[in-house]
């Protein structure tokens, strides 16, 4: 697992190299995000061709900058919302209700009164008190039983924090039925940045088979399959491709009944690679353990996910210089906190330079902050050519 002490990987370029970067900022202004269009519909493809028959729903915590929702709009994704105010960003971009299902598995009654007048029906609980708070919507609503399935091998366990245990979805699926309330289907998710297809291919295996011993037993039949996200992307490891990760799913989702519905929750996959941050050095000074350079972004903004998501983002700077030295990139707050990287080799840089970080398209500006009032890092998406 990557921590805020693992360095990123580091990558030193001819100062040629940063033209391209340069006349962006020259039109953007620095910090900015520029979040690829092509490289976002080119993720969505491939996925869609890992998994055939496979419904996919954009995870739209991963970035919800509306240049992004609408390039996925566009391309056919569904979405999946989790707050009033990802319903709000998909009513500003014209997506029918019908292309969307509320994953969040803590709700509060106006958050589902807020779905419902929007129109999506569909939702996720993993507790008997949320199922409870459906029994006023029970005609209106189809609910999916999200099931835990840990992953401490993954940077981010979601089955830490919801979902119940395989052995209570039957007592759960019971007491809905007493409130006349349809469970649909069971839904996971393996872990976000899964190196390995294991825990997806377990959480499928044993909910293939919760699913069919529900239905032998009971009159209403569970026939969606939700496998959540965690799909990987190449940040300083090697994740397996895509096609390779979801080969052993494709194998098992092959085996459920063919009137299943399967369906996928992508976040980081569809958008992580298509995010490029492009900061400038605005000071510097020699400290005790090397010289350090201030970047006008870090933590707090598009590198929040140093913190919040385990990332190691590649970094790439510009020099023709050969010589190395000890270098500490921080970001421009007071707070000490707010360092990108310490300890890497990098060339003298001066004031000015253009610091590129790679990779950074998901959980970056998405949970950005205001501190020290700095203003965030603009946000553009457009259609780079590969
Ligand atoms: C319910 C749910 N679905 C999907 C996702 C997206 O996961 P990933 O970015 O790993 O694909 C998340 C991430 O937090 C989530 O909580």
């Amino acid at each position: 697992m990557a921590s805020i002490q693992t360095p990123p990987p580091v990558a030193i370029k001819q100062a040629a190299d940063a033209v391209f970067y340069r006349t962006l900022v020259q039109e953007h202004g620095s910090p900015l995000l520029v979040l690829n269009a092509n490289v976002i519909n080119n993720q969505y493809r491939a996925l869609t061709a890992a998994l055939p028959g496979v419904a996919l729903y954009f995870a739209i915590k991963a970035n919800p900058y509306p240049g992004v929702i609408q390039t996925l709009a566009d391309i056919g994704c569904n979405f999946d919302i989790a707050t009033s105010g990802e319903i709000k960003l998909l009513q500003a971009a014209k997506v029918e209700s019908t292309r969307c299902i509320h994953t969040h598995p803590i709700k509060r009654d106006q958050d589902i009164r807020d779905a419902l007048r929007f129109g999506c029906t569909t939702f996720v609980v993993d507790n008997l008190q949320e199922i409870e708070k459906f029994i006023p919507y029970r005609a209106r609503v189809g609910l999916l039983l999200r099931v835990s399935f840990p992953n401490p091998a993954s940077p981010v366990d979601l089955s830490k924090k919801f979902g119940c245990t395989p052995n209570q979805v039957d007592e759960l699926v019971q007491r809905s039925q007493q409130h006349g309330l349809h469970i649909k289907g069971l839904s996971f998710h393996a872990g976000s940045q899964c190196l390995s297809p294991h825990n997806h291919l377990l959480a499928i295996e044993s909910c293939a088979q919760l699913m069919a011993d529900h239905n032998q037993r009971y009159e209403r039949p569970m026939s969606i399959l939700d496998i959540g996200g965690g799909f990987p992307v190449n940040y300083d490891v090697n994740a397996p491709a895509i096609d390779e990760f979801c080969r052993p799913l494709r194998k098992a989702l092959a085996q459920l009944p063919p009137h299943f519905s399967v369906l996928a929750e992508p976040g980081r996959y569809l958008v992580a690679e298509a995010g490029t941050a492009i900061c400038s050095i605005i000071g510097q000074a020699p400290r005790s353990n090397g010289q350090w350079y201030y970047l006008d972004n870090g933590v707090y903004d598009l590198f929040s996910g140093r913190i919040y998501d385990h990332a190691a983002y590649p970094i790439t700077v510009f020099s023709g210089c050969s010589e190395r030295q000890s270098a500490t990139l921080a970001g421009p707050t007071c707070d000490s906190i707010d360092v990108i990287a310490e300890d890497i080799a990098l060339p003298p840089l001066a004031i000015g330079d253009i610091v590129v970080g790679t990779m950074m398209g998901a959980y970056t500006n998405a949970s950005a902050t205001d501190f020290n009032l700095f203003p965030r890092a603009k946000v553009i998406c457009t259609n780079i050519p590969a």
